[in-house]
């Protein structure tokens, strides 16, 4: 019987900064509702034609794989989570085993949006642990401003979403008192429509009539979302999956060292911060840089808390997430 760990951390954003004052010259919205309800100051977002989120991810996934010490041969399994895919299909995941040049090995996707890493490192988890896999690449990236709605119509979400990816290498933990120690997963249907992409998913729709439509007004592509709905369910099921991971481990809050919440947005991480009364360098933030970079906001984060020297050997790491789906699932982690 073996564990699973994280054993190489890596991340990458596009290097053009979009500030909320930028965004303010190209649509009605102003630096203080941002910050005020979001927290975000500035985002990336791609230049176009220059990345793409399976160029993003192979460059996260490059700086892991050195950190891990795991040799790019040895990587022996690729899941890959995004709600931006290139293509329609194939998803991303074979895309980074031609770019890597990696073995004939497996590529999974992953299409849990903002929960999608921890869907993954959950995944990685269970190969590992039944000794299928050795060394698992997981990787969380999205290109999002290309599918914003950057007009006064669109205001309300595309100023919180941004570009980037983060990846992790997991491999095989012998000490079963570290590593991964527990994963939690949960989905409720019943407001999938509550934050979505309806296109380009044909909805019984042939793909040629959506086309033929050819709408400027079709809102279909653009995504939508209900804010507050979104809010008051993302502060429940936080807390419900944290607390249901302490619980499954006979561990208490306390006993937190850092809480990665998936960078939805400033408000909700406090909230949950106060909830469970954690102090400032109990959580990691950085929404303010990058917006809320969906199924790479954790990764992200992750690695800049790990960069930062704010997660030691033998600290207790959360990782928590929920998003459209809903989905919503956390992760105990012993550094
Ligand atoms: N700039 C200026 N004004 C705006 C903007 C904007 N970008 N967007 C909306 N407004 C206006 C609205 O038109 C509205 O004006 P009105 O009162 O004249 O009609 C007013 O601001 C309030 O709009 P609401 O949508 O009610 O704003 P709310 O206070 O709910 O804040 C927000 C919106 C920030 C999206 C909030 O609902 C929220 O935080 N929801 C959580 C959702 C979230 O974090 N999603 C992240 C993605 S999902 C995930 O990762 C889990």
């Amino acid at each position: 019987m073996y564990h699973s760990k994280i054993a190489g951390l890596g991340y990458y954003v596009p290097e053009n900064i979009v500030t909320n004052d930028d965004l303010s010259k190209i649509m009605d919205t102003n630096d203080e509702w941002i910050q005020e309800r979001t927290g975000i100051q500035e985002r990336r977002h791609i230049l176009p034609g220059t990345e793409t989120t399976t160029t993003m991810g192979v460059k996260a996934a490059r700086v892991a794989i050195e950190r891990s010490g795991v040799a790019l041969q040895d990587i022996d399994f690729v899941i890959f989570a995004t709600l931006s895919p290139d293509y329609y299909f194939p998803g991303p995941g074979v895309l980074v085993q031609r770019d890597l040049g990696l073995n004939t090995i497996g590529a999974l996707d992953i299409r849990n949006q903002c929960s999608g890493f921890v869907y993954a490192v959950s995944i990685a988890d269970q190969y590992i642990k039944t000794g299928m896999y050795k060394n698992i690449l997981v990787i969380g990236s999205e290109l999002q401003s290309t599918g914003l709605d950057m007009t006064d119509r669109g205001r309300g979400v595309s100023v919180i979403f941004g570009d980037g990816a983060g990846a992790a290498v997991m491999t095989r933990e012998e000490d079963v008192t570290k590593g991964i120690l527990s994963t939690h997963l949960h989905s409720e249907g019943q407001h999938a429509e509550e934050l979505y992409v309806k296109a380009p998913g044909m909805g019984g729709r042939w793909i040629t009539d959506i086309l033929n439509e050819n709408d400027p007004d079709d809102e279909s592509y653009f995504p939508y979302m209900n804010g507050q709905f979104v809010f008051k369910n993302a502060v429940s099921r936080f807390a419900e999956v944290i607390n249901e991971g302490l619980e499954a481990n006979n561990l208490q809050v306390s006993d937190i060292n850092m809480l990665i919440p998936h960078q939805a947005n400033l408000r909700i991480a406090q909230f949950i911060q106060k909830k469970f009364r954690l102090e400032d360098d109990q959580v990691f933030n950085n929404i303010q840089k990058y917006g809320n970079t969906t199924a790479a906001s954790i990764p992200i984060a992750l690695t800049e808390a790990w960069e930062q020297g704010k997660i030691k050997s033998g600290d207790l790491v959360v990782l928590a997430a929920f998003g459209s789906g809903f989905t919503w699932g956390s992760v105990i982690i012993r550094w």
